[in-house]
């Protein structure tokens, strides 16, 4: 085992780590908090999975508008230059220290058909099959990493892990690699032998990874593998978003075998549906029982996976979903008023409580949160309620909550006041684009320059319970 890896973590997620490419206009119009705003009214905010209406193979549905085809052209390189994802993603035979031979190739990622929507209700967010843009700006992003920082901001880098797929690289193969923990595939060739060995992390973007603390992310560096890519554009409000190179699940086996094991909970986002998570769930070894967050993913939240989210959801410790994709579960129609959603919400939450999910927390966007157990239920203000204009880009928003959440959960034991420290770790993401920054005063660590502590006693005087 890797340095720095003997001990289990408290939190491992299994949602992905990937980079974003901004299409160059973009990320100009992400100047403007407008379009981001009125796109994050209408979506789930996240980046790492297929969004409501598309499916998982990145097909559109044929009422869909179609926003990729007026990207404009400087995103992709010249033709040459273009990679298909088949060609990046060949079958590759594991074999990693890390993660088991199971590794599945990337067919192995797609909802089950009846966990695909047949009738988008609306698309803000569209998905396309893409090719590797050369241009455009590179942020990183991915469900696990936003909870991951999340919940960075109140625990400390030991306590938290994930996995991050990439290429062998060349300072693997001379093993340079500093802070992230990397693993040589036995009988790797010599760098400049090795036809892997160009390195697709770019440095400065694990730099920013390794700014949050040492050992938190675990390179999985094997031949063929490779960072999960993904594409955004706007076009006006509409956010366009193509997987370049999609994320391989993680199966039971690589958990079983990898450093993930022992995690006290284990956070389980996108690209898991209720069906991939109920099998990963029954091949777990009974060695290892975690409390298990499912953030399920917005691709299978419409009625037709409702069966196998009522039986997912009676497998783990916390459930949350954001509100739009409990109404599409549901079947109820899109609701903009506060009080209608609030009503529906708590409706359905108290519907899932008896079935017997210990916790229930959806995310409401700008409403904050409903909060759900045995006990009874509570609202959860957002730390920037009534303040939009503090709010420049929600992408990774409802990660980053959950993050916090289950940071919440271990130092409080408190369900209710965990969500406090949810819409911490959110509001920290959501007030500039891409990950929060983290700094060290004499104080202690800041993020974006301000105290953790002091929005959590700022956002306790708010509610009456707390
Ligand atoms: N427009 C917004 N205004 C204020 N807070 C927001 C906004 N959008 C998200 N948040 C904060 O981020 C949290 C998670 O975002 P949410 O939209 O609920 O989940 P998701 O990102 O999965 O759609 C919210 O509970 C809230 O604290
Ligand atoms: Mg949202």
């Amino acid at each position: 085992m890797s340095r720095g890896l003997e001990t289990p973590p408290v939190l491992a997620s299994i949602g992905t780590v990937l980079i974003d490419i901004f299409e160059p206009q973009s990320a100009a119009s992400l100047g403007t908090s407008s379009a981001v705003s009125s796109w994050a009214a209408s979506s789930s905010g996240r980046t790492d999975s297929a969004p409501l209406g598309c499916s998982s193979t990145g097909e559109l549905h044929p009422s869909m508008p179609c926003p990729t085809s007026s990207l404009p052209l400087p995103l992709l390189a010249s033709p040459s230059a273009l990679v298909s994802f088949s060609d990046l993603h060949p079958k590759v035979p594991s074999s990693t220290p890390l993660i088991s031979s199971s590794l599945p190739t990337s067919a192995s990622f797609s909802s089950s058909p009846s966990e695909i929507s047949p009738s988008p209700r609306k698309a803000p967010q569209i998905e396309a099959v893409g090719e590797i843009p050369l241009g455009g700006r590179m942020v990183i992003g991915g469900g696990a990493m936003y909870a991951i920082v999340g919940a960075r901001v109140w625990l400390p880098p030991i306590a938290l892990r994930t996995i991050i797929d990439r290429s062998p690289g060349r300072r693997r193969v001379e093993g340079e690699a500093q802070g992230g923990v990397t693993a040589a595939p036995p009988g790797s060739l010599p760098a400049r032998e090795n036809p892997d060995e160009f390195d697709d992390l770019p440095r400065e973007l694990e730099e920013e990874l390794l700014s949050y603390g040492p050992n938190m992310w675990v390179f999985n560096r094997v031949p063929g593998g490779r960072v999960p890519r993904a594409r955004i554009g706007y076009n006006g409000a509409v956010r366009s978003y193509a997987h370049i190179i999609k994320p391989v699940p993680r199966t039971a086996l690589d958990l079983a075998h990898g450093p993930l094991f022992g995690a006290e909970y284990l956070h389980v986002s996108p690209p898991f549906s209720s069906s991939d998570l109920l099998n990963l769930l029954s091949d777990l070894p009974s060695s290892w029982n975690p409390k298990v967050v499912f953030e399920p993913a917005p691709s299978s939240c419409h009625p037709a996976g409702r069966r196998a989210f009522e039986a997912a959801a009676q497998r783990v410790h916390a459930l949350s979903p954001n509100h739009e994709e409990l109404l599409s579960l549901y079947d109820r129609p899109v609701l903009e008023e506060e009080g209608e959603i609030r009503k529906v919400v708590e409706e359905i939450v108290a519907y899932l409580l008896g079935l017997g999910v210990p916790v229930v927390a959806v995310r409401c966007g700008a409403s904050g949160a409903c909060i759900g157990t045995v006990e009874g239920l509570r609202w959860v203000p957002s730390f920037f309620e009534g303040e939009q204009h503090r709010v420049r880009d929600v992408t990774g928003a409802g990660n980053a909550f959950i993050g916090g959440y289950i940071a919440g959960l271990r130092l409080t034991g408190d369900p209710y006041t965990a969500a406090l420290y949810g819409m911490v770790s959110a509001s920290f993401v959501i007030e500039q684009l891409g990950p929060p920054s983290l700094s060290v005063s004499t104080d202690g660590e800041l993020w974006n320059g301000d105290s953790a502590q002091h929005r959590l006693a700022a956002l306790s005087e708010r509610v009456p319970w707390a």
